[in-house]
């Protein structure tokens, strides 16, 4: 068995299609190309959620549901206000989002109905909650979310107080579609052990937020940034990624555990990245993550994955770098939730067995004042 469960089937899934070595991609059986071009968050979550793409009068009722349920209660918000200000923002996500289950009164309550319905709360509320922690930890106002608005659109609007213009909320919206689903990922892993030991849908989503936070999973976006920054300036690029090579460090927003060539997200996000960074004037990032690209393809074949355009094209949209992971989740909730759903559905214990590498299990006693 490869370290990290590499290449081993964990279970089965109807959801979420990977050829790693062809780079597709498949949310129920639609390839990644077909949504990111076609589709909204919000019909991509309904597909995730059950199964199929909606009928006009489906569609309807999921974004009516998923808007009229974004806002969270005030005790949460008392309690994001209380927050220190000062803390990795994946902590308060983490804790606020967890808190929610203490104010659903369904929390606990297991049929595939109020399943659903808990779905659609937790995708809802994570971006109510994402976009306030940014303005709480700033001291500005909450800002309760809109009906009215896309999901993306209204994440916008609740980060910064004003309607984001349609550019901005499109390609919000293509990046949730984006990373909304990726078959055993970390964090969904997570998500369908909590979920296998009959524990709430909170408790599952939450070991998902846990796993995400980490910067070989969801981290890896701020990464890239940081390091964008760090370089600054696009004559500086060869040098700065010849270093980190030198010092047999990664580069963040590389390599991949499943595919072996281009990640099909990346082939959206690079475009987002030109077409973002250009229209604001900060051509740069795009250009100096092109050229970063260009070294590690040819020096160390390696593959930008979804994360590493990502970076600069949330960046120049004037997302804040410590909230790309947390934006993360405002999509992946939704992954997620289709797994929980799933696993409840043809739910069996997730155990497996490690193979031992310790002593000998047959030890003998050493009292303590003789060790
Ligand atoms: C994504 C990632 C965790 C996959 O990990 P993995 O499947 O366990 O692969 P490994 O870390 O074992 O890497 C395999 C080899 O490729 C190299 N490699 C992988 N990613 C690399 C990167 N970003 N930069 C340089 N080398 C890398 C490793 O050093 C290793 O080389 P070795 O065999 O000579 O020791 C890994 O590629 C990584 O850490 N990338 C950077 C973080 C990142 O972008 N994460 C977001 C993922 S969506």
């Amino acid at each position: 068995m490869g370290a990290g469960l590499e290449d081993v089937i964990a279970g089965e899934s109807g959801i979420c299609f990977i050829d790693g070595d062809k780079g597709i991609l498949a949310y129920r059986g639609y390839n990644i190309h077909e949504l990111a071009t076609n589709s909204t968050f919000e019909e991509t979550c309904h597909l995730l959620w059950f199964g199929k793409l909606p009928k006009k009068d489906e569609l309807d009722d999921t974004s009516k549901k998923l808007a009229g349920s974004r806002q969270i209660s005030g005790q949460v918000i008392d309690l994001m206000r209380a927050f220190p200000k000062d803390v990795p923002p994946m902590h308060t996500y983490r804790s606020a989002f967890s808190a929610l289950a203490l104010y659903d009164k369904e929390a606990e309550e297991m049929s595939p109905e109020a399943n659903v319905r808990k779905a659609i709360r937790a995708t809802a509320q994570t971006a109510t909650i994402v976009a306030n922690i940014d303005r709480l930890r700033k001291g500005k106002d909450f800002v309760q979310p809109r009906t009215d608005l896309t999901h993306a659109a209204n994440f916008a609007y609740m980060l910064n107080g004003e309607l984001p213009n349609s550019t901005i909320a499109k390609a919000l919206d293509i990046a949730l579609i984006l990373h909304a689903d990726h078959e055993l990922n970390a964090s969904t892993f997570a998500c369908r052990v909590t979920a296998a030991t009959l524990s709430d849908l909170y408790s599952a989503v939450t070991s998902g937020i846990g796993a995400l936070k980490g910067p070989l999973h969801g981290g890896a976006n701020e990464a890239v940034m940081r390091m964008l920054l760090k370089i600054d300036d696009p004559a500086r690029v060869d040098d700065f990624i010849h270093d980190i090579f030198a010092k047999k460090q990664k580069t963040a927003g590389f390599g991949h555990r499943v595919y072996t060539t281009e990640d099909p997200r990346a082939t959206h996000l690079r475009r987002m990245s030109k077409e973002a960074t250009e229209r604001v004037g900060q051509a740069k990032w795009f250009q100096m993550s092109a050229r970063i690209e260009e070294i590690v393809k040819a020096e160390k074949k390696l593959n930008p994955n979804v994360d590493f355009y990502s970076a600069s094209t949330y960046y120049v949209i004037g997302m804040p770098i410590d909230l790309f992971t947390p934006f993360f989740g405002v999509s992946r909730v939704s992954g997620w939730t289709a797994h929980i759903l799933e696993q409840y559905s043809n739910n069996r214990l997730i155990r497996p067995r490690a193979e031992y590498t310790g002593p000998v299990p047959e030890l003998k006693w050493i009292p303590i004042d003789q060790r």
